[in-house]
């Protein structure tokens, strides 16, 4: 075994993106699953995967470079250095189980126990902070039967990635997160991101506990960008002459680029969870969750202000198509997706429903239960009342617009080019009102009260 060998404990999405990342640096690596099937596939050659970049990484493995295996003391043996990055999973209280990090650890560090030489641990899973120094480092070092800094290490190592793009974001971060027990085990760790990464992004070494905090206000942060665009998508779409993309796009000088345009509300795997979860443990540390909160709060009604724009498009019994139904593009992934949600409250509310999506027809359909059609192709949604873009999907450019000739089209990201709103019924760009005949606030009590807010 030699420093240029590690191991990779959960190979979901995540794990074998870093499988691939880290063989492709020309480390050797053993990865360990608890499914057996998998483990199988990635010896067999039979895995695949769509994730950009990870067929490819594996298709460039040399002879033993990697090897998958069931038996965690195998790969510990092999190595000197375990990433974790298995799932953990939500629960109700808003918190994440540590269930299955616990049981890699104290399988590590029973098989750690056995080696002459040193061993380090860097836990990548997303997890409640506090989590290292309260559960992770004991259960640990428990089974090791030996301490931090006794050729054992521990390192919170969380990356930010997004689906579609985690190998992106592990090959070429902003910035590398290392919360370490001590400063040898994080120097290990950042020596192999020095070497994965192909930027020169800076590695910061922090306290676990202060990475932990990092990892999910990072999240919070994004959620709370995306919300804000929404609130002014809103805004803007009440009020003549605004157009949120010229003000997003003004105040992105000061504010930033990222997560920062509006649209419809944000979902999938991480970002609901992680928001929520930092709201629960301000709650549990007796600090006020508002913020958080409010940013939850908002996401949802915005979903809810979106609806009321389609509901009035489209009277009860007309069809409304539901374009786009993964969280976000390039992704069968429907967690949490705000056009899962649109489509099933439309059809709780009397009107029939097309859905498609390039990649996450079956989950939907799944999903729904029947409570929607599935479109065989993406025209068959604009032969409805009304057709909702609900995510800026590629396919909209090859689309045959003309099919759209008597329909309302409600783009909740202003996707269309010019040439192909001329060929549909009526173009509802949300965020801009357009419409000259109602360039007038239609709120009851308006006038007056825009009097006095203003006297
Ligand atoms: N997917 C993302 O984009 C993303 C982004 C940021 C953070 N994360 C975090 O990464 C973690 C994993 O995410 P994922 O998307 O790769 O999950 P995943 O469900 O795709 O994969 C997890 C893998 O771990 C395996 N596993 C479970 N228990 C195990 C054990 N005891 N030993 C070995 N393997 C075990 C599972 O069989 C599975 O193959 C989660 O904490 C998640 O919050 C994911």
């Amino acid at each position: 075994m030699t420093s240029d060998a590690v191991s990779v404990v959960g190979l979901g999405k995540v794990g074998v993106t870093l499988v691939a990342a880290l063989t492709t640096a020309g480390y050797r690596v053993t990865g360990v699953d608890v499914v057996e099937a998998q483990v199988k596939a990635l010896n067999d050659g039979s895995f695949r995967t769509n994730e950009p970049g990870v067929m490819e990484g594996l298709a460039r493995l040399k002879p033993g470079q990697f090897l998958a295996t069931i038996d965690p003391a195998e790969a510990v043996h092999r190595s000197s250095l375990s990433f974790i990055i298995v799932p953990t999973p939500s629960n109700t209280l808003g918190g994440f189980s540590n269930r299955l990090i616990i049981e890699a650890l104290r399988a590590i560090g029973k098989a750690a126990a056995k080696k002459t030489g040193p061993h380090v641990v860097a836990v990548v899973s997303t997890v409640l902070p506090k989590s290292s120094s309260a559960q992770l480092i004991p259960a640990l070092e428990e089974a090791a039967g030996r301490r931090m800094g006794d050729h054992l290490g521990f390192c919170y190592n969380p990356s930010f990635i997004a689906q579609g793009d985690v190998m992106k974001g592990l090959i070429t971060p902003e910035y590398v997160l290392i919360g370490e027990s001590d400063p040898q085990s994080g120097a290990a760790v950042e020596a192999v991101h020095r070497r994965m990464v192909t930027n020169d992004a800076p590695a910061v070494r922090v306290t676990p506990i202060e990475a932990e905090i990092t990892k999910i206000a990072s999240n919070t942060h994004e959620t709370m960008r995306v919300a804000f665009a929404n609130m002014l998508l809103a805004l803007c779409n009440e009020v003549p002459d605004a157009d949120v993309d010229r003000i997003t796009h003004a105040l992105a000088y000061r504010l930033g680029r990222r997560f920062f345009k509006g649209a419809v509300p944000y979902g999938g795997p991480c970002w609901p969870r992680d928001n929520r979860a930092l709201a629960a443990f301000m709650d549990l540390v007796g600090v006020p969750s508002t913020l958080p909160n409010a940013i939850d709060r908002a996401n949802s009604d915005h979903g809810h202000y979106v609806l009321r724009q389609v509901l009035d498009a489209v009277p009860r019994g007309g069809t409304v198509g539901v374009i786009g139904l993964a969280y976000k593009p390039g992704t069968s992934m429907i967690d949490r997706s705000f056009g899962i949600d649109l489509a099933d409250w439309l059809s709780a509310e009397g009107r029939f429903v097309v859905g498609w999506d390039p990649m996450a027809n079956e989950e939907a359909r799944r999903a729904l239960n029947g409570r929607i059609r599935i479109a065989e192709k993406p025209e068959d949604c604009l032969k409805c009342n009304a057709a909702v873009i609900a995510l800026p999907l590629q396919q909209l450019t090859g689309m045959d617009w003309s099919q759209a000739a008597s329909t309302v089209v409600i783009d909740c990201w202003r996707a269309l080019d010019e040439a192909k709103r001329c060929k549909v019924g009526r173009y509802m760009p949300l965020g801009i009102q357009r419409d000259l005949k109602s360039r007038v606030i239609t709120t009851p009590g308006y006038r007056e009260r825009f009097d006095h807010l203003t006297n």
